[in-house]
């Protein structure tokens, strides 16, 4: 089979701005609505799946005043979606860091049951003070120990979903005995972390197990990423930069073995207009709506600081820490920004609207264009998108941009399976022997 090209979209946006659009209704009930919607028109145009990131906490204090409450939980917030959606995946963000690999396990194999065999976890491993803050911690744990956590929270959470084989579920109703308890495995796992028996009481879903999704940028999280991630999300302001990433996280993957690479998606801000015109419209329409004042505040948690800065002057030196260990791979991607072309405060608060990620503007053959050229040079095997907040964009890609990378053969015309790892092209894994 030919590469097919993958798209994911982000379900929540951290974005403030556009909730001063008229068109938005910013009540529950309003948020309920655009959140379905958004699930439904990504599913209409043939997704992969939809993302939902998360940061347990509600940012600085200097965002609050400029962003709505649609913060809502992701796995309470997929499980909804699954009841009115039948094809598209669930992606929800969960951090090995703050959540114990028993409560991971459990719900993210219940939502893919529940879902038909739709679930992703996007293992994180939560940078954020203000996230350490609500979990009773001293402080945020350092970098590499995250990831010697995660090492081990990803062994419990996969021996909890291993527990039960084909063979287990016998449903022998003469003889009144439901599992073949000789064939469940226990996780009876005791590491450094973590102390879990299990078993959970829930067989391999339609898809095995979810599947795993990781963003890991600096050199230990690429690593980890190149061992356990079956998708990798990640962002580079530009092509160049995202091709150097998937040659390494190849090269990786590779040297330990592994037999399929993991799937490399950036993530992709776009625009999309009828015309020329129209997409320029849209793009002044989204600047008007942004919230500069927003975008500083948020850019504080990964100690980015123009907050007070002349929004229509050069973004000054200070505003990068002169030493970090925290967020190397974030604050590189930032000062790029910062300074390729020397934007004004304000343009490069703009530029920071999709993290440290790409951007397109342009017609449905513009944005189809950059993105057959990421796909096609080795940048990218498809996008995670992030529209602009602007109501009836995502809607506009899936009517206008979908078809055209249908024509040009490079996007699904129709799901043709049913579960998640069918989308991605992912084998089911097999449970390990004992
Ligand atoms: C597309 C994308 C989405 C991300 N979503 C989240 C998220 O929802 N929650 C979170 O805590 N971190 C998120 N991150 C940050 C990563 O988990 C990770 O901390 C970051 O890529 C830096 O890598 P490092 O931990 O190896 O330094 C995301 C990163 C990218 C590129």
């Amino acid at each position: 089979m030919s590469r097919e090209l993958h798209l994911l979209t982000f379900g929540n946006t951290r974005s403030a701005g556009p909730w001063r659009h008229p068109e938005v209704d910013n009540s529950t009930a309003g948020v309920r609505r655009r959140l379905i919607e958004h699930a439904q028109t990504a599913q209409a145009g043939a997704f992969d799946a939809v993302f939902f990131a998360d940061g347990l906490n509600y940012g600085p204090p200097a965002t609050w005043a400029y962003k709505t409450t649609e913060d809502f939980e992701p796995l309470t917030t997929t499980a909804a979606l699954s009841a009115v959606t039948e094809r598209i995946g669930l992606v929800v963000t969960g951090s090995a860091t703050l959540a114990h690999p028993y409560h991971l396990a459990r719900q993210l194999l219940s939502l893919d049951h529940l879902s038909g065999g739709r679930a992703g976890w996007n293992l994180v491993t939560s940078f954020a003070q203000a996230a350490a803050d609500n979990f009773s911690a001293r402080g945020v744990v350092d970098h590499d120990e995250r990831y010697r956590i995660a090492e081990e929270a990803i062994d419990v959470v996969t021996k909890l979903w291993d527990g039960w084989g084909e063979e287990t579920i016998v449903e022998d109703r003469a003889a009144g005995v439901f599992n073949d308890v000789s064939s469940i495995r226990v996780a009876d796992h005791h590491g450094r972390y973590f102390d879990v028996k299990g078993p959970i009481g829930a067989a391999r879903s339609a898809q095995g197990r979810p599947v795993i999704f990781q963003a890991g940028s600096s050199e230990t999280g690429r690593t980890f990423a190149a061992r356990h991630a079956e998708v990798i999300f990640t962002s580079h302001g530009n092509r160049a930069r995202a091709q150097d990433f998937y040659r390494q996280v190849h090269a990786q993957a590779r040297a330990l073995g592994r037999a399929h690479p993991p799937v490399i998606t950036p993530s992709l801000r776009f625009i999309v207009g009828s015309t020329t015109e129209e997409a320029a419209r849209a793009e002044r329409e989204a600047y008007r709506y942004f919230s500069p004042e927003y975008q500083a505040g948020w850019l504080l948690e990964v100690d980015v600081d123009v907050v007070g800065a002349d929004l229509d002057g050069p973004v000054p030196e200070s505003a990068f820490p002169s030493s970090t260990q925290t967020h190397q791979t974030a604050l590189a991607g930032y000062r790029f920004l910062a300074t390729d072309g020397n934007p004004t405060v304000r343009e490069f608060l703009y530029r920071t609207v999709n993290g440290w990620g790409a951007s397109i503007v342009g017609t449905p053959e513009q944005v189809a264009d950059e993105i057959e050229e990421w796909f096609t040079t080795g940048a990218a095997d498809g996008f995670v998108l992030g529209d602009s907040g602007l109501p009836g964009q995502l809607a506009l890609f899936v009517e206008q941009v979908v078809p055209v990378l249908r024509k040009r053969g490079l996007f699904r015309h129709e799901y043709t399976g049913r579960t998640l790892r069918d989308h991605l092209g992912l084998p089911v894994p097999e449970r390990p022997a004992r």
